[in-house]
């Protein structure tokens, strides 16, 4: 098998273009055109720091720590927060991974990802022709895997957690009983999908005649008592009882297939965190079925050489580098990823020093390689959602946790279960409905991320944890669907090798390659045109895109404080004490 492996392994690489090693130099006059970096400032504290998607899940995540909770305790009351107040992408209904590094230097990684219902099966959104059938896999009961958020919740606090559960799941409670308001996004997100949380949830919360503003409260009763149970029962209060009768009789109104069975069957994952290196830092990383973390370490491994620094934030050379190498390494993702217990992910030949320099040493040194040269790739991927959220905890102990929690899409298949107030994700558009041949989103995917019931769908999502010296130095993570690691490794290069402090980390325009369509998308201001012009001329085709991802970064400061950065593009918030 590893003969196998290997000889696949060989084969993408003798179909990449072959041509001279690119210099360590940057090109005459590079760093003349770096993109000046902008400022920004984050906020600083002395002992702990939470950081996530919106500012009440950040207050609670806090106020969780100041009662003496620890950074396990802050992060499950910032999930169950999240669920309430960022509905577009906090879920009880979802999944998520989990990585955290504790104080004492132990570290984990908790896959709660949701699976392939029992019923589910490879050709399950095709017609009879063996066409993809449009929104099956990504709009309504169909498109849902069985959740795991809350059994990985139940997980973490069983093993790490301080606070007794109630504790930490009752601030989410309140919030659903009591209400919060609306902030303008939200406002917009929701009135968005008005007309299709009228077809599929008539009476949902979400709903409402008329428009929603910002400023106005919303509240969540159903959801109040679902969480109510969760909080007396713990995970039994999700995925058995009134929770889960509510659930299964929401799938049989909607033709959905998640059985009582599935939900008693699922179980969270504790897998092995990756490591890598890069520049005297360790980088801890989530492994597959995140095809996120083996893609950070590859792209970190390929651009170690190279010194971006010296070329400049965002000059023509350091985008020419950093895009080769992210052309190299989707094109990996498409072929070789997909969820480990379903077949063999070949992760310690990805992650072969000598293979990623050998990735590198077939880019042309002023010329984009075409990614039709890299591998033979016919057909044109979109993008996944980016409709995930991230946070990250940093406790007065130097526990440190760095969670991707998704609905998938936008409020996941826009389908809240009845009576229970949540909506469910709609993952199961992470699995290649059709393997070899883009899915409904557009996106190719080979046999390994295939539909198989139990199965985990392949995700992008890439919590990292960067450690100097054995001591805590950065978290890091986004959503953004394939976007992910892309951003998550600018997070990096933006701290290591542009000196940024974590709130320009965060706000600095992004750029993105992925491969297939073969073209970077460029944030408006992330390159100067100087720069666009000579990356044109080396064969780069840009293309403008607005902004993406919600990055959010913790920082050690040499001192031992902490800084924290939230993405100015979202209602995201820092705080500490
Ligand atoms: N649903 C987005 C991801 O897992 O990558």
């Amino acid at each position: 098998m590893r003969h196998r492996i290997s000889f696949l392994l060989l084969t993408a690489l003798a179909a990449c273009t072959t041509a001279q090693p690119t210099t360590n130099a940057p090109a005459p006059g590079a760093a003349i055109l770096a993109t000046p970096i902008p400022a920004a400032t984050p906020v600083v504290a002395a002992k702990a720091m939470v950081v996530s998607a919106h500012p009440e899940a950040t207050r609670i995540g806090v106020e969780i720590l100041q009662k003496g909770g620890n950074a396990y305790d802050a992060a499950v009351a910032v999930q169950f927060a999240l669920a309430v107040a960022l509905p577009v992408a906090g879920n009880i209904g979802g999944g998520g991974f989990l990585l955290y590094r504790g104080a004492d230097g132990q570290e984990g990684a908790l896959d709660f990802r949701e699976t392939a219902p029992a019923a589910a099966s490879r050709d399950m959104y095709l017609d009879a022709q063996g066409n993809v059938i449009p929104n099956l896999s990504t709009l309504g009961h169909l498109a849902a895997g069985v959740p795991g958020t809350v059994a990985g919740m139940w997980v973490l606090h069983q093993k790490l957690g301080k606070l007794p559960w109630k504790d930490v799941v009752q601030p989410a409670v309140d919030l659903a009983a009591k209400g919060l308001k609306l902030t303008e996004k939200e406002a917009a997100g929701l009135n968005n999908q008005h007309d299709t949380f009228a077809r599929l949830n008539p009476g949902s919360a979400y709903l409402k005649a008329g428009s929603w503003a910002a400023g106005e409260v919303i509240q969540y009763p159903d959801l109040a008592r679902t969480l109510g149970r969760i909080r007396d029962q713990g995970k039994a209060g999700f995925y058995e009882g009134p929770t889960a009768d509510l659930l299964v009789a929401e799938m049989q109104r909607g033709k959905g297939i998640i059985t009582r069975q599935d939900l008693l069957k699922y179980e969270p994952k504790w897998r092995t965190p990756l490591h890598g290196q890069y520049r005297g830092y360790e980088v801890l990383t989530f492994p597959p079925p995140s095809s996120g973390g083996v893609a950070l370490l590859q792209m970190l491994q390929m651009l170690e050489p190279y010194n971006l620094g010296q070329a400049g934030w965002h000059s023509p050379q350091a985008t020419h580098w950093i895009t080769e190498a992210q052309r190299r390494v989707y094109a990996d993702r498409a072929t070789y990823l997909g969820d480990p217990d379903f077949g063999r992910v070949p992760v310690p030949q990805l992650l072969e020093k000598n293979y990623n320099k050998q990735r590198m040493a077939t880019t042309l040194p002023y010329r984009a390689t075409p990614s039709a040269q890299v591998t033979a790739g016919a057909n044109l991927p979109g993008y996944e959602s980016d409709q995930t959220t991230h946070y990250n905890v940093v406790d007065a102990q130097g526990n440190a946790v760095s969670c991707t929690t998704t609905l998938n899409g936008a409020y996941g298949s826009k389908v809240v279960v009845a009576g229970a107030g949540f909506l469910l994700n709609n993952e199961m558009d992470d699995f290649s409905s059709k393997p070899g041949t883009p899915n409904s989103y557009g996106l190719v995917g080979g046999a390994a991320n295939a539909i198989a019931p139990g199965k985990r769908m392949l995700s992008s999502m890439t919590p990292a944890i960067l450690t100097k010296g054995n001591k805590l130095a950065l978290v890091t993570g986004t959503p953004g669907g394939s976007t992910i690691i892309t951003s998550v490794l600018q997070s990096i290069l933006n701290v290591v090798d542009y000196g940024m402090n974590a709130q320009q980390a965060v706000a600095a325009r992004r750029l993105h390659h992925q491969w297939l369509p073969d073209q970077i998308d460029v944030e408006a201001g992330a390159l100067l045109p100087a720069a666009q012009d000579t990356l044109q001329a080396r064969g780069y085709k840009l293309s403008p895109r607005g902004g993406w991802g919600r990055v959010e970064v913790i920082r050690v400061l040499p001192d031992g404080k902490l800084e924290g950065g939230a993405d100015p593009r979202g209602d995201d918030a820092a705080a500490g004490y």
